[in-house]
């Protein structure tokens, strides 16, 4: 079993991200290798860094450091539902990443983006850029939502295409390989 967790990375009040986790999450759950771990960034609600040492030494001083420490290292693998908020990813997100180090490597990170024209892709670019310094894998196949909230309901819930499932599924399934091919990367002594 992969151990996946799934981000969301806004936390404005009203905000979209959740909607579209819980598009991908029934899928993630119905792949059928992943156990799914849903974490919302708001929800944790990490304060700004404020762990006094290079989280390269996991010597942390603070409980949330430490709890957030454990789920990240407890998980196989990444989806990211990515905000785009001026061309870039989310301070949340940054923020998020920054509290750890050891616990992200050699783990792969698939992305769901939304946002307007662009539908994330700037985001996810950027966060490419990042993630790949924690010696983290990020997957080709991704998602992209270019004007999302079209394909919203009067609930708020996310309606997608064919196309837009069918391309969750590719990326889910890229994403599985590449948790399963790094895994001997992390075994003891690798
Ligand atoms: C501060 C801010 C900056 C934004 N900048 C961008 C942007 O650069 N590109 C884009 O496609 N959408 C941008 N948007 C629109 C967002 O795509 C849209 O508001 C989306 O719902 C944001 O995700 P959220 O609802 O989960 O916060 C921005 C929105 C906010 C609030």
């Amino acid at each position: 079993v992969i151990e996946l967790m799934i981000l969301v990375t806004s936390s404005r009040p009203g905000r979209a991200g959740p909607s579209l986790a819980q598009w991908v999450e029934p899928l993630a759950r119905a792949h059928g290798e992943f156990r799914v771990n849903l974490v919302d960034l708001a929800e944790l609600n990490l304060p700004f860094m404020d762990e006094p040492n290079h989280p390269m030494k996991k010597d942390y001083q603070h409980e949330h450091t430490k709890a957030w420490s454990r789920m990240v290292e407890a998980s196989d693998a990444f989806l990211v539902v990515a905000a785009e908020y001026n061309f870039g990813f989310t301070a949340v997100f940054k923020n998020a990443i920054d509290y750890l180090y050891q616990e992200w490597k050699n783990k792969p990170v698939a992305f769901v983006g939304y946002g307007g024209v662009a539908g994330g892709t700037r985001s996810i670019q950027m966060m490419k850029s990042v993630l790949t310094s924690l010696d983290m894998m990020p997957v080709n196949d991704a998602v992209y939502l270019p004007f999302f909230r079209n394909q919203l309901d009067a609930a708020g819930q996310f309606v997608p295409t064919e196309e837009q499932n069918k391309a969750a599924a590719k990326m889910l399934k890229s994403l599985a390989r590449w948790a399963v091919t790094l895994r001997p990367l992390r075994s003891p002594g690798a």
